[in-house]
């Protein structure tokens, strides 16, 4: 897929970018999300390295005003992103910046000023599982949860050696916890209360990295998926 192929989500407001990334020996799809906000401006969720065909496609939707790294896994392709649209803040964890020394964070996602300056968004922190660091946002207008790593699926439209090992690790066409996050809860509480809040919102959607778009039964999809790492929600 060339990396200029923005999927249309939802009319005017939601755009998708998967990319090939290799991890641990497979390659999975990841997301970039692109959401035009009320003012017209856009934020990029996990920014993919930009080539200039996309910085275009993107800059004809609407300036780019966020770059937003929502947990300390997702910043690889922010540093370059940020090179081509200079005008944009990013907002991302402390955490994140610990492993790329290339990534500037204007914005501290957990403080209150990107909730203050973007209040479309409800922003969510996924307590309790320090290892990811990671932050959902609910875009209101759209009713969509967005988030990267809170859970994964595999599908027909992945790689073979992805949806291979999807299936051995039970994740093939089923929501999950990943695999190398389902160990590193510490706190399953903290957990449960902040998956609670993202289940509050009336999404009609949730957008991760590492799936396809997910309509039907979102909700109920992402409670399983913790309730089987042993978080009630
Ligand atoms: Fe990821």
């Amino acid at each position: 897929m060339p990396m200029s192929a923005l999927t249309n989500v939802v009319d005017d407001r939601i755009w998708s970018l998967d990319r090939p990334v290799w991890f641990s020996g497979v390659r999975l799809r990841a997301r970039t999300t692109v959401v035009r906000l009320d003012d017209g401006s856009l934020l990029l969720h996990s920014p993919a390295p930009p080539t200039d065909a996309l910085a275009e496609q993107l800059r004809a939707l609407g300036p780019v005003r966020w770059l937003l790294v929502p947990n300390c896994f997702h910043h690889l392709g922010t540093p370059e992103a940020a090179a081509h649209f200079p005008e944009a803040q990013v907002v991302g964890p402390a955490s994140a910046r610990n492993k790329n020394k290339a990534l500037r964070i204007h914005v501290d996602i957990h403080g209150a000023q990107f909730g203050e300056q973007v209040a479309e968004f409800d922003v969510l922190p996924l307590l309790g599982v320090p290892f990811l660091d990671e932050t959902v946002l609910y875009h209101r207008p759209t009713q969509t949860l967005l988030g990267a790593d809170i859970v994964l699926c595999a599908g027909a439209k992945d790689h073979w050696t992805w949806r291979y090992a999807a299936r051995m690790l039970g994740c093939y066409e089923r929501l999950r916890v990943p695999p190398d996050v389902k160990k590193k809860i510490p706190d399953k509480n903290a957990a449960a209360r902040s998956i609670h809040a993202m289940l509050e919102r009336p999404a009609q959607r949730l957008m991760v990295a590492h799936a396809d778009v997910i309509e039907e039964g979102c909700r109920d999809r992402l409670a399983q998926a913790w309730r089987l790492e042993g978080v009630e929600v």
